[in-house]
């Protein structure tokens, strides 16, 4: 494939932190590179506490234990999102309810989150979906009103910001920061990465310090090989964080590429009247993880065969996520009429290539393509 969907841009210390690490002996789970790729990220982040994991389904269900769900609790979810974000939920026992997500931009759609509130209800997981944050502050409130936790499962929206207004005062706050608590990946495809990792933030230091018993086996942080609870190995390796340290040294040049990819995509696609790109909302800065587009008229319902098309001409692309609630595991009837704008966003959208390895003239070449396979 010429153009993959991802591709990671490893291009500054990532390689001369990892021999240092390797050639320090330091290949588990301690050494230099954790400590303070978690000070850089929650300086990033600006949260209290960043805590390294193995990849970000491990950071959510550790969100998860630090909250305290309980067998039977329900956490709202959107419906359309990576399968991760509910198998979390059922790894507690507890019960993702879903609720369909904004026509804009694909997010969870705030006005219909207190509707699927019942006394089970425990937390909510927003996902910033492809980088564009949610409706925070509407989120925030319903949270309060209702007594729920929310926790940011910011996987795919590292940099991404909200513009948060509190007493008419705005202010940028980042994806990761604004929740009770928050998850990233670090996945290979990920804005910056560490081949597999994760990451919890919060300001929380009581969700901060199960977080650290939990992920290590459940180990006494102040008496060694003593183990009050039953805890889980889920430690990123010093190995990952001297490669995630490099990516994070670069992150505002990593976002930057994302945004001049997404605007050039834009440009090149917005006269085309068969595709629709969802808007990035003026109280948000998207991390533009993923660009996402959507057929419409009479080519809305040939999403597949276009992206078949795309991929004979070298141009690789991913369907939106398909509604979960369709999947076997979180299967319901009548789905289609209880989630409709899910099934309709999922089944017309899909993301093109995305990584920060395009130059402006690989993007010229995709959309040159995408308007000659997408035309009336
Ligand atoms: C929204 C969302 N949540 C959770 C995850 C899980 O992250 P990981 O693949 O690192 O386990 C992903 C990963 O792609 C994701 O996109």
């Amino acid at each position: 494939m010429k153009y993959p969907i991802a591709k990671p841009v490893l291009i500054g210390n990532e390689r001369k932190y990892l021999i240092d690490a390797f050639d320090s002996t330091w290949i588990s789970s301690q050494g230099s590179y954790i400590a303070e790729v978690e000070k850089q990220f929650a300086a990033f982040c600006n949260v209290e506490e960043a805590l390294t994991c193995s990849n970000g389904t491990v950071a959510l269900h550790l969100a998860l234990l630090a909250i305290n769900l309980q067998a039977g609790d329900e956490v709202i979810i959107p419906a359309v999102t990576y399968i991760a974000t509910a198998n979390a939920v059922s790894y507690m026992g507890g019960k993702p309810v879903f609720v369909d997500i904004r026509p804009d931009t694909i997010n969870i759609n705030e006005n219909a989150i207190e509707a699927a509130i019942t006394p089970k209800t425990k937390a909510i997981i927003v996902v910033h979906l492809y980088g564009h944050p949610c409706e925070m502050d509407a989120i925030m409130a319903i949270a309060k009103k209702h007594n729920l936790v929310v926790i940011e499962d910011a996987a795919e929206a590292h940099g991404a910001l909200y513009y948060s207004i509190e007493n008419g005062i705005k202010a940028a706050k980042p994806a990761g920061s604004i929740g009770d608590i928050a998850t990233f990946s670090f996945f290979g495809n990920k804005i910056i990465t560490s081949g597999e990792g994760g990451m919890v933030t919060t300001n929380n230091p009581e969700f901060a310090d199960t977080i650290r018993l939990m992920k290590d086996q459940g180990m006494s942080t102040e008496k060694r090989y003593w183990f009050p609870v039953i805890g889980y190995n889920y430690r990123m390796t010093n190995l990952q964080a001297a490669i995630l340290l490099g990516q994070l040294e670069n992150v505002d040049w990593h976002l930057t590429q994302r945004r001049r990819i997404a605007a050039k995509y834009i440009n090149n696609l917005k006269e085309n009247p068969l595709i629709l790109i969802p808007p990035e909302l003026e109280n948000v800065k998207s991390s533009y993880w993923m660009f996402t587009m959507l057929l419409s008229g009479k080519i809305a319902h040939k999403r597949d065969a276009v992206m078949a098309e795309l991929r004979n001409r070298g141009v690789d692309s991913r369907p939106i996520f398909y509604p979960l609630p369709e999947m076997p595991p979180y299967f319901e009837e009548n789905n289609r009429v209880k989630y409709p704008v899910s099934f309709e966003l999922s089944y017309s959208g899909f993301n093109l290539p995305s990584s920060n390895y395009l130059t402006d003239e690989d993007i010229d070449i995709i959309c040159e393509e995408v308007n000659s396979v997408i035309k009336n």
